[in-house]
């Protein structure tokens, strides 16, 4: 329990099932629905796991939408599923002010399923998308910032996180996650917490859109950030100033996977990402303790 899917063993074969469900992040419904969809199948990869079908989970209004949203929003999500080599078997919708659109995923881990238990002291803390996006979104939805400001960050978070599964798996990492809602802090902490370990991190090493952190200067930032930081309230010990902590928990859609390695394999990490076409940050190291060193 606690994992970022749920394991079932059946027929000697592990399958693995997550749900995930978003409110719209842009306005244009073909990207919202890929980014739901790549957010979705997260969980799956986080895991070490493959893809195999989804069922599509749909809050929609006909009366305050046009049903070409809708139909925009699936053909979004469906070619997401496309490129990840899964299908979509079915779906519901319910009648809702607020749309909302997200996955039921299946998939199948082959190899090893990797968990948030089992970083060891010494290893090195990967992640493989930068941070930022809930102050981007915010900044979006209050008219600060166009679609095309945030251009790279719409590419990363509808990017699948196939092949930073790849590497992770590659590499054994010990344990390993996806950055969502919680923050990069507070998915940290799933791993420190499940692990029994502490970790260290660089302010400087974690990749973030630059355009966040003035956002969050400005008060730009969703309520999420503040909340992450109040649960992380006496495990988080802090060198750096409240706007790079807050970016540090700002909630991310559709984020990187952030595993740990053993220090020694941190050749086999970046020649992997390289051959696989895949960036990947390593921003801090596990060390003993019950807390998170910000430096
Ligand atoms: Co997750
Ligand atoms: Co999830
Ligand atoms: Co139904």
């Amino acid at each position: 329990m606690g994992d970022d899917a749920g394991v079932y063993l059946f027929e000697g074969k592990a399958t693995v099932h997550t749900v995930d469900v978003i409110t719209p992040v842009l306005n244009d419904p073909y990207l919202w629905g890929s980014i739901a969809s790549a957010n979705a199948l997260s969980d799956v990869y986080a895991m070490g796991g493959k893809p195999l079908l989804a069922l599509a989970i749909v809050g929609f209004n006909n009366c305050d939408l046009p049903p070409e949203v809708l139909k925009e929003t699936l053909r979004g999500a469906v070619d997401k599923l496309k490129e990840a080599e899964a299908i979509l078997i079915g779906g519901h919708t319910v009648d809702d002010k607020e749309p909302k659109f997200g996955l039921a995923v299946m998939g199948v881990c082959e190899g090893r399923i990797l968990t948030q238990k089992g970083s060891k002291v010494g290893d090195l803390i990967a992640l493989t998308k930068p941070i930022g996006t809930g102050a981007l979104i915010k900044g979006l939805k209050e008219g600060k910032l166009t679609q095309e400001d945030i251009k790279e960050a719409v590419e990363n978070m509808t990017a699948l996180n196939e092949r930073a599964s790849k590497v992770a798996l590659g590499v054994e990492a010990n344990a390993c996650t996806d950055v969502t809602g919680f923050g990069l802090l507070g998915h940290l902490w799933n791993i420190c917490s499940k692990s029994n370990v502490g970790a260290r991190i660089y302010f400087e090493k974690v990749p973030h859109y630059l355009i966040s952190l003035e956002l969050i200067k400005e008060g730009v930032y969703p309520k999420g950030a503040k909340e992450n930081l109040s649960f992380l309230k006496g495990k988080v010990k802090s060198g750096v100033g409240d706007v790079e902590l807050t970016l540090l928990a700002d909630p991310v859609t559709s984020g990187g996977l952030l595993f740990t390695f053993p220090k020694e394999k941190e050749g086999e990490v970046l020649e992997l990402s390289r051959k696989l076409d895949q960036e990947v940050w390593i921003i801090g190291e596990i060390i003993e303790g019950s807390f998170i060193e910000v430096k």
